[in-house]
């Protein structure tokens, strides 16, 4: 059993992929299972900690032991992680949160032109939740980690968004044929604001989920 180094602290975690309505039947999404999320939340689970898990379209069931929020949309998972992080100690944005959503949701099924001719979808920036938690830190001392999957030049790209993003931890994985995105297996390099790089061999997102936490507990603010 792991030890319950994360006893008294309360820990937030995002997990899934949003989707980015277009039309009440169509939507703009991406390949997030959620499963490194889940594991993440039930390793925290198990040292112990208060988790809040906001899920977004992962179809994963809840964890016993984990109060889970249920979210579909980037405004949404943001509004759920913003109302999360105000007690936390720390935060894990697993989720992969849309940069774009459509400028406008047509509440009527967009149709086929009768010209044969195609719609043109204009997209607007989502917020960076990321970087708005790690900029506005909602305790003092709050640890906020966040994910990035590359595909090319992985730790240059790491690094630079580690800094872009201002958080203190970022887990970065490569994404391959059977690593990262609906796998078991992940592939990472953890880089911390101090410089520490600590690589993950591929293996199951356990591995990589316990191997976040013992990061993160010795960066954690002391208690009283
Ligand atoms: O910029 P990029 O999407 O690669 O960054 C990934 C990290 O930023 C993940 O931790 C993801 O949860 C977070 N993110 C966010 N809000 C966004 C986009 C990404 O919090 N709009």
């Amino acid at each position: 059993t792991a030890a319950p180094d994360l006893t008294g602290r309360h820990v937030v975690v995002s997990a899934g992929g949003t989707r980015e309505p277009l039309d009440p039947v169509r939507y703009l999404g991406n390949r997030s299972s959620g499963k490194q999320g889940y594991a993440l939340a039930r390793a925290a689970a198990a040292r112990g900690a208060r988790v809040t898990l906001v899920e977004a379209n992962t179809g994963i069931p809840d964890p016993a032991g984990v109060d889970v929020v249920h979210v579909g949309t980037a405004v949404q998972l943001r509004e759920a992680v913003l109302k999360a992080v105000s007690d936390a100690d720390a935060v894990v944005m697993a989720a992969a949160v849309a940069d774009f959503r459509p400028a406008v949701y047509a509440t009527g099924k967009i149709k086929k032109k009768d010209d044969g001719g195609a719609p043109t979808v204009e997209l607007v920036r989502n917020p960076d939740i990321l970087a708005e938690i790690s900029a506005d830190r909602a305790l003092p001392g709050q640890v906020v980690v966040g994910f990035a999957a590359e595909t090319d030049d992985v730790l240059a790209h790491g690094r630079e968004k580690l800094r872009r993003k201002g958080c203190d931890l970022l887990v970065v994985n490569e994404v391959g044929e059977r690593k990262t995105f609906g796998s078991e297996e992940n592939e990472a390099v953890v880089l911390a604001s101090d410089g520490a790089e600590t690589p993950v061999p591929y293996g199951p997102k356990e591995a990589l989920a316990e191997t976040v936490w013992d990061l993160v507990v010795p960066r954690l603010r002391a208690t009283t």
